[in-house]
């Protein structure tokens, strides 16, 4: 009997794989930094790893990770990314320690590289950076000697939310191939948007975005290789999913929008908008949603169709997943003789 107050509504169609995995290393990897490049293979691989990891309280014993140490480095702020970062390492047994950043020596003028050096000398074994810049988390991976999670470096990427948009996608739709996404909203300033694009496209979905010009980049078409809409009507017609995005006013110097009022009325997701869609269309929002500027409140609720809360609820599983993808060298078979302080360090 399944616990009534489960979230996960979504695994209606199992999902078989589709990409065949090459002999041996399923993730070679040392970081996590981006969706940019990876295989379908390798996202297959860590989405079907989260898949284990769905309703997991405790890790399995193979997953568990007991004794190594986990730091989340957050420069920016963030709620769900940060919790969920840390829930998913307590449950394979990590020792997870949070950096406040605005208690830190960083406000009395250290840089990021000392920051990361500070921190190397500590010997973590797993690294989670957010950081306002994008590159920031592959400056720090040069630096360091453990593994380095990109949880959002400015524009540029967010992988870990990209691959829980898809385990929901997948688990809701039974696949993510020959799907028509639509991305709405400030696509100009989104790392969410960047790492859906390469996800979906790398997966065989065929994504359009949709925003006003002012909120896309230059040539976007060109860039990403998707079709571009700047009417929200004809962007969503037909879409199976339509994943909206957060009006990122902190990176926003100067005026792209007439008013919060007008975007709304263009390019909010109501339920008269959300009508063109397909019948069984997904919403999805990655957080946090400014209610009656880029999604109506009666559509973000509306559960026959809304995925937001099964989103987060996705991203611990794929967190954990990719926190012990990542580590798994690191855990060796019990050994009586081994020296524990000497474990898995270059
Ligand atoms: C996103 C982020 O911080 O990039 N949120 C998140 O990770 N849950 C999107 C956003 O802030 O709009």
């Amino acid at each position: 009997m399944g616990d009534p107050r489960e979230l996960t509504s979504g695994g209606t169609a199992p999902h078989r794989p589709r990409y065949t995995r090459p002999a041996g290393d399923p993730f070679a990897h040392r970081h996590l930094l981006g969706i940019e490049g990876l295989h379908p293979f390798e996202i297959e691989f860590l989405l079907d790893e989260a898949e284990r990891f769905v309703r997991c309280r405790r890790a399995p014993a193979a997953s568990r990770r007991e004794g190594l140490t986990q730091i989340n480095l957050f420069f920016e702020a963030s709620t769900r990314t940060l919790m969920s970062f840390e829930i998913a390492g307590k449950r394979l047994g990590m020792d997870t320690v949070s950096f406040a950043v605005a208690a830190s020596s960083i406000k009395k003028g250290e840089t990021l590289l000392d920051t990361a050096q500070t921190l190397n000398a500590m010997r973590p074994d797993v690294l989670v950076v957010r950081h306002g810049s994008s590159g920031a988390a592959l400056l720090l991976a040069r630096k360091v000697n453990c593994a380095v999670i990109n949880a959002g470096d400015g524009r540029h990427e967010h992988p870990t939310q990209a691959l829980l948009d898809a385990l929901t996608i997948r688990r809701r739709k039974g696949r993510i191939e020959g799907l028509e996404i639509a991305i709405c909203g400030d696509i100009l300033h989104s790392r969410v948007a960047r790492s859906n694009i390469h996800l979906l496209t790398t997966m065989g979905a065929r994504v359009r975005l949709v925003a006003p010009p002012t909120l896309l980049p230059n040539d976007a078409q060109d860039i990403f290789g998707t079709p571009v809409f700047t009417r929200m009507e004809e962007g969503i017609e037909g879409a199976d999913v339509v994943m909206m995005l957060r009006l990122q006013k902190e990176r926003m110097a100067g005026a792209y929008l007439p008013s919060e009022k007008e975007f709304f009325h263009f390019y909010g997701l109501t339920a008269e908008k959300l009508a063109l869609a397909a019948d069984d269309v997904l919403v999805m929002h990655p957080g946090p949603m400014n209610r009656g500027v880029e999604i109506a409140t009666a559509v973000a609720d509306d559960l026959s169709h809304s995925a937001i809360e099964e989103q987060v609820e996705m991203g611990v599983a794929v967190r954990m997943a990719c926190l012990s993808v990542l580590t798994r060298h690191l855990v060796e078979p019990a050994d009586e003789n081994a020296d524990e302080c000497s474990r898995g360090r270059e």
